[in-house]
């Protein structure tokens, strides 16, 4: 395991040695990235563009982190990752792996990923990609399985979910967030259990 957990979130801390850190990849387009821990100053940038993306009705709910504060209550303590150009350094997206709620214990870790892609970056690969790396870190880091719930609207994410190997559709949340038009969408569970599987077949 590449975290260290006590009871208290604060403690998880990424062993970047060991997750090969910072991560250099291509993207489908063929621009170089690198894959890091997130600053605290990118926390701020990762919330900017999920603040522009609920405001849009993408993904995020319009009420679902009110401030800044309550989005850095949500991830701090918990693994974070940026993925910026190589050449300009400058954030494409990111992830964070949260505890998920649905588990109900301490003895078994199951994630809960916040992802984002800069509006500007949307459709080119970079969701599906950064969805590859959120499995691949999380047996990395020894979570036990990854339950993601997105909204029904959210067409994009359901595809790079439903087209990943091992996931299954296990639930329909009727109120899963809500509008910027005031209207409530509903929201899909999806569930990956990483438990018999080696890192190397993480993908299938
Ligand atoms: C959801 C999100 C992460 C997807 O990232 P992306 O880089 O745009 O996605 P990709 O380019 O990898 O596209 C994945 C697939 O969805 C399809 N797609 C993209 N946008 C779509 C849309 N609006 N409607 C339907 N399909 C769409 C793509 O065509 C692609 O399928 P293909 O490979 O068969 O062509 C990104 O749009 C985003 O950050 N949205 C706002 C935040 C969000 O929704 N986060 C997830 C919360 S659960």
């Amino acid at each position: 395991m590449l975290i260290e957990h006590n009871s208290n979130r604060d403690s998880w801390k990424v062993d970047r040695d060991m997750m090969h850190l910072p991560m250099h990849a291509t993207l489908p387009d063929g621009r170089h990235i690198t894959i890091d821990t997130i600053t605290d100053g990118q926390i701020s940038d990762m919330y900017s563009l999920i603040v522009a993306a609920a405001v849009n009705g993408h993904g995020f709910g319009v009420d679902e982190y009110p401030t800044e504060k309550d989005f850095r209550k949500e991830v701090d303590g918990y693994p974070s990752f940026v993925l910026c150009g190589k050449e300009c350094g400058k954030m494409i997206g990111a992830f964070s792996l949260i505890d998920s709620k649905f588990y109900r214990g301490t003895e078994n870790k199951l994630v809960d990923p916040i992802i984002i892609v800069k509006k500007s970056e949307r459709g080119k690969g970079i969701g599906d990609f950064i969805f590859r790396q959120v499995v691949l870190f999380s047996k990395r880091l020894g979570f036990t399985g990854i339950y993601t719930d997105t909204f029904s609207n959210n067409h994009a994410m359901m595809k790079i979910i439903e087209r990943c190997p091992g996931f299954q559709r296990v639930g329909h949340f009727p109120l899963g967030g809500k509008m910027p038009d005031g209207t409530l969408v509903g929201a899909n569970l999806y569930f990956k259990d990483l438990r018999n599987i080696s890192e190397d077949n993480t993908l299938g």
